[in-house]
């Protein structure tokens, strides 16, 4: 593939970005990015038999030749942040002299967290469902222009007169309101304290750096966290997360522009899944809920909790090719299907129980109480494809399934991953 890349959930996140940002990062990739999002994302590496969770450090990091960009539209925990780099140390991956982080980079402190998870609790059965990092609340900051970024740290007189600040807002909403506990300001003081000359030393202005690249023929990795769906702005709302996850993001979440992006990918897997409240028109129940389940291994990577599981939707597929101008396709988990006798694709949905189908995505939460995904059934090949890495060594019915998607799609496939192994991958071109 020739020019930068962005990889970006087509999906409700777990697509499986993780294994393809670390599979075509090679000797050629300068930097790997991540641009929104935090510590909400798990992206999972398998190499040499050893498993790997990345939550906020970019997955290419794992090559050797490779610099991580933290960027400006991230937000950070420098505790999680930390965390990670020591859990990398202790796998022998020393990536402390690789890792830039953004200035203007929005930080996540405790009381994020807190309000998170009073608010989670207070919602009962009406909760989205977060990841409970503290992601909503940090975001909010931001946009209140109340948020520390990381360039803060700079000047300690502002940044711990404005994180006093923030404490005494928080506690306020935190006792008061919500009747929980408050944070304590000196912990968290005490806390930055330890961590702020590592944070200011590797801190710079990515934007600058990212713009740089280009003129110096470098190449970039951009890597996308949650899913299109989960986007805040086009996501199913309000069951989202707090940033834009579509490839509109990486200009915001950069400072950089489109044409710093060459190619856009998208990463899809063979049927759905998500985590957390909200619609989910082709959701499915009981034995199948437990196959996809188990043969997928569907839990949360930063959670540990049960995926929900359901049949593939190109309705809301199509919508994602159109949200991101994906160029490019990824199918992922190929394999999770091997077993099943019949295989549905959901092409379009019925209305209210009417003859009518259509492919538009409902905007009211009455009207996704409304539809019925109407779908199209594929014979399955029932045979092993774990592990496959040549195309044409595919059953004959899995490429049947692969041609119909591209079809309905009207976007090539260029890479399928038939496991969770860096090398359980098949490309066809890039
Ligand atoms: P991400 O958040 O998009 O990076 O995805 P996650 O890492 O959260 O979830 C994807 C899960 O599927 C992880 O457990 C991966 O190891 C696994 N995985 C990725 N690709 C494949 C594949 O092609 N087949 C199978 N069976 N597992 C895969
Ligand atoms: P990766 O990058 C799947 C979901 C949460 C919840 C909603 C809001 O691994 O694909 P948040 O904590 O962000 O405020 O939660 O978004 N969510 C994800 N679901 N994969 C993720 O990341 C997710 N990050 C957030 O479950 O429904
Ligand atoms: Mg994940």
């Amino acid at each position: 593939m020739k020019g930068n890349i962005a990889i970006i959930g087509a999906q409700w996140g777990d697509e499986g970005k993780g294994k393809i940002v670390d599979f075509l990062t090679n000797k050629d990739t300068n930097y790997v990015v991540r641009y929104q999002g935090g510590h909400n994302a798990g992206h999972t590496l398998v190499v040499n038999e050893k498993k790997i969770v990345l939550h906020v450090l970019p997955s290419g990091i794992l090559h050797d030749n490779v610099t991580a960009v933290i960027a400006n539209g991230v937000v950070l925990s420098p505790v999680h942040f930390i965390n990670e780099i020591e859990m990398l140390q202790k796998h022998n991956y020393d990536v402390r002299n690789r890792i830039i982080i953004s200035q203007s980079c929005h930080l996540i402190f405790c009381y994020h967290i807190a309000m998170d998870i009073a608010r989670e609790n207070q919602y009962g059965k009406y909760s989205i469902g977060t990841t409970k990092c503290g992601i909503g609340p940090a975001y909010e900051d931001k946009i209140a222009r109340r948020g520390l970024r990381v360039g803060d740290l700079r000047d300690w007189d502002f940044f711990s007169r404005r994180l006093e600040d923030n404490v005494n807002y928080y506690n306020h909403q935190l006792i008061n309101f919500y009747h929980v506990s408050g944070v304590n300001y000196k912990s968290i003081i005490n806390e930055m304290i330890l961590i702020k000359d590592v944070l200011i030393k590797i801190s710079d202005d990515t934007s600058k750096i990212l713009e740089d690249a280009k003129y110096n023929n470098k190449l970039i990795i951009f890597e996308g966290a949650q899913g299109t769906l989960l986007d805040i702005d086009h996501g199913i709302y309000p069951y989202v997360t707090s940033s834009n996850s579509v490839s509109g993001g990486i200009c915001t979440g950069c400072g950089i522009g489109p044409s710093n992006i060459t190619n856009v990918l998208g990463v899809f897997k063979s049927y759905s899944t998500r985590v957390g409240s909200g619609p989910f028109p082709t959701e499915v129940f009981g034995d199948l809920d437990a196959y996809f389940c188990n043969k997928g291994n569907e839990f949360g990577s930063t959670t540990g909790r049960r995926r929900r599981t359901g049949w593939l939707d190109t309705v809301l597929l199509k919508k994602s090719v159109q949200l991101n101008s994906f160029s490019k396709l990824c199918l992922t988990k190929l394999d999770v299907l091997d077993d099943l006798e019949d295989i549905k694709i959901c092409i379009g949905y019925r209305y209210n129980n009417s003859d009518f189908k259509y492919d538009r995505i409902p905007f009211c939460h009455k009207d996704w109480k409304m539809i019925e995904p109407v779908y199209e059934t594929l014979h399955g090949w029932q045979e092993n494809t774990v592990g496959i890495t040549n195309f044409n060594d595919l059953p004959v019915l899995a490429k049947k399934f692969i041609f119909r998607i591209e079809k309905i799609l009207g976007v090539f496939i260029n890479i399928i991953s038939t496991g969770p192994n860096r090398n359980d991958t098949i490309i066809r071109s890039i």
